[in-house]
Order: structure tokens, then sequence, then C-alpha cells
């Protein structure tokens, strides 16, 4: 249904119940076509040390993917969180920083190269106020790391889609005003973007509104960047009530997806209650924790199967 109307519906994936749950691996490639790596390809996970790289878990994911016909989005590059402590522990020198950044980049993409369709290159690098979080690439390197980042990125694997992802950035706000002006930015100096990702992770009792989230993807289009929802969960208050109210929230945000041109694939946050990071009694996804399709699985259907206005 996805592909009949030109969008990527992927979901992230961890190896642990790829490998030990028979339910979670049999839902996978047949309801989605696109697989994020939820942990394995971060910096933490994928770095014991220095001079290691820990590529066998994130190799189980990617083989999966190919072997079920998905694309794969490779999540993160470069962010503050789940770093390794070797990184965080003692401070790096510019010149340090930068070999550390580059190496790792170019080492993860050169690893994956024609294999990962598309990276959260940078991830959260803005906070709600819309000034750049003070990060240890930040500390090292100035605001120039980004830019860096995606420069270094687009040479190690020029046919990877780079993207820049974020939440709480979804509508328009201080946030989402910075992140573009972060965006426009770098598409002005012909530095190497090619979207940015809303991660979309919503809260029923404040959802996100229709019309902000698509003049924000309005707006990002227009400066010739490609837009997907790369997070979504619905946190509910665990009352099976809030189920149809879920439902409708998934279903308004994939049908502004399919309304802008520019977007380009529709993601969740993990697919089953069973396994969310969010915790299994906020029942936040599509399948329940018996992987039993929710009213929030059929409301996409019913969007997907809807002809294109
Ligand atoms: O794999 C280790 C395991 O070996 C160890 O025994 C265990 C206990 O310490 O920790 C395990 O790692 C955990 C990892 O998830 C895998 O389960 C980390 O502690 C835990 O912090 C990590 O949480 C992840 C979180 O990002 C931080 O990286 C969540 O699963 C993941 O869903 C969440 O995803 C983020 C996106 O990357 C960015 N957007 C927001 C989203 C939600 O926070």
């Amino acid at each position: 249904m996805a592909e009949q109307r030109g969008i990527l519906i992927g979901t992230a994936v961890e190896p642990l119940p790829l490998r030990a749950d028979a339910d979670y691996a049999q839902t996978i490639p047949r309801e989605f076509n696109l697989l994020t790596s939820e942990n394995v390809l971060k910096m933490g996970p994928l770095r014991p040390d220095l001079l290691t790289y820990y590529f066998q878990e994130a190799d189980f994911l990617v083989d999966f993917a190919e072997s079920n016909g998905m694309k794969v989005r490779g999540h993160t590059l470069v962010w503050h969180n789940q770093l390794p402590e070797w990184l965080t522990n003692r401070t790096y020198s510019p010149s340090e920083m930068t070999w550390i950044l580059n190496d790792h980049i170019t080492t993860v993409m050169d690893h994956y190269k024609g294999r990962i369709w598309a990276w959260d290159v940078v991830n959260e690098a803005v906070l709600d106020d819309g000034s750049l979080r003070p990060t240890v690439f930040l500390q090292a390197l100035g605001p120039e790391y980004i830019e860096k980042a995606f420069r270094w990125a687009h040479a190690a694997d020029p046919d990877a889609l780079l993207f820049y992802n974020d939440y709480g950035a979804e509508g328009l706000n201080e946030k989402s005003d910075a992140i573009y002006t972060l965006v426009k930015d770098l598409v002005e100096r012909d530095v190497p973007i090619d979207g940015v990702g809303l991660q979309m992770h919503v809260d029923i009792a404040f959802p996100p509104n229709p019309a902000d989230v698509a003049a924000n993807i309005l707006r990002l289009s227009a400066l010739g960047l490609q837009v997907q929802i790369t997070e979504m969960d619905v946190v509910t208050s665990g009352d099976p009530a809030d189920a149809e109210r879920q439902a409708e929230i998934y279903a308004e945000m994939l049908q502004v997806c399919l309304e802008a041109p520019a977007c380009t694939a529709f993601e969740t946050w993990g697919f089953t209650d069973r396994y969310t990071w969010q915790g299994t009694q906020t029942a936040p996804l599509l399948f329940d924790a018996q992987y039993q399709p929710k009213l929030a699985y059929f409301a996409l259907r019913d969007v997907l199967s809807r002809p294109t206005p």
C-alpha cells in the first residue's frame, strides 16, 4: 500500500527481540519496507574504545533488512546521548575531536556504503529555545561541527541520503524555526544535506497541529529538502479508551505526510507495545504486546487506501 502511494513505511528495530521473538521478526518485513537501527549504530554501542568498531549487531540488522528487501536508515552518527565513556570522560582538543569525528563518520559509513539508504547524520543538536545544544562536539569544534559532519558523511557515501533529525520541532515553534534557519544556512552554503527528520514523539494529551506540521514541512521542502517522520509513537494514559484518539493522531500525521510531496517516509519508533522505550503501559505503538493490530494500525491502512488527493 505504501509503495503504491510512493512512501516508505518504517520502524525502529533492535537485534535482541529480532533474534529471540519470532512474532517480532515476522511482523517487520510483512508490515514495513524501511528499518531504522534503534540503538546499534549509535556511537556508544559501536565504539567500545577509540580504536575499536563493533559492527556485529548492526551487520545483523542490515543483513536482515536486505534479505527482506527493506531499506535501512542508519541512526545516528552524531548525537549527544549514548556516547562511549572514552569520549565523555575527558576533553579533546579541536584537532583531536576533528580526527575522532571524521574517523567515526568515515569508518561507519564506509562499512555500510551502498547498503544504508539514509543516515541521521546529526541528531538533536538544537534545544527547545532554538540555541545549539552544548555537546562535546560543539565544545570542541564550535557550530561548524554540523557542517563538517555532513561534508564527511557525503564524502564517505555520496549516494546515501543525509538527514538532520530532531524532536519537538514537528509544528511551528521556536525550535522548528531555529532548525529551519540552521538547515537553510547549510543549503545556501552547499553543505550536502538531503532532508530533515521530524521524530514525532507524541503525548496523546498534546497532539501536534496538522496544519502547523504541514506548514513546517512546506517551508523545509521549499529549501529543496525531503522531510520524513522518523520516530512516531503516541503515548497514552494506558486506558484502552485512548485507542481511538491515538488512531486519529497517527492517521492525521500520515495524511499530512502523504499530502506533502517532500514527505518521503513515515516511521514509528518500534511497532509493538511489547518493546517500546516509552514503557509498555503507555501503549504508544501500532500493535499491542500480543502483536494484535490496534485501531492506530487500521487507521494508517485506511489513510493509505484513500485515493491520492
Ligand atoms: O544494550 C545495553 C545492555 O547491554 C545493558 O545491559 C543495558 C543496561 O545498562 O543497557 C543497554 O543499552 C540500553 C539501550 O537502550 C538498548 O536497550 C541503554 O541503556 C538505553 O539508554 C538505551 O535507550 C535508548 C535511548 O534512545 C538512548 O539511546 C532507547 O532504547 C531508544 O529507544 C532511544 O531512542 C531515541 C532515539 O535514539 C533518538 N530520539 C529519541 C528516542 C527516544 O529517546
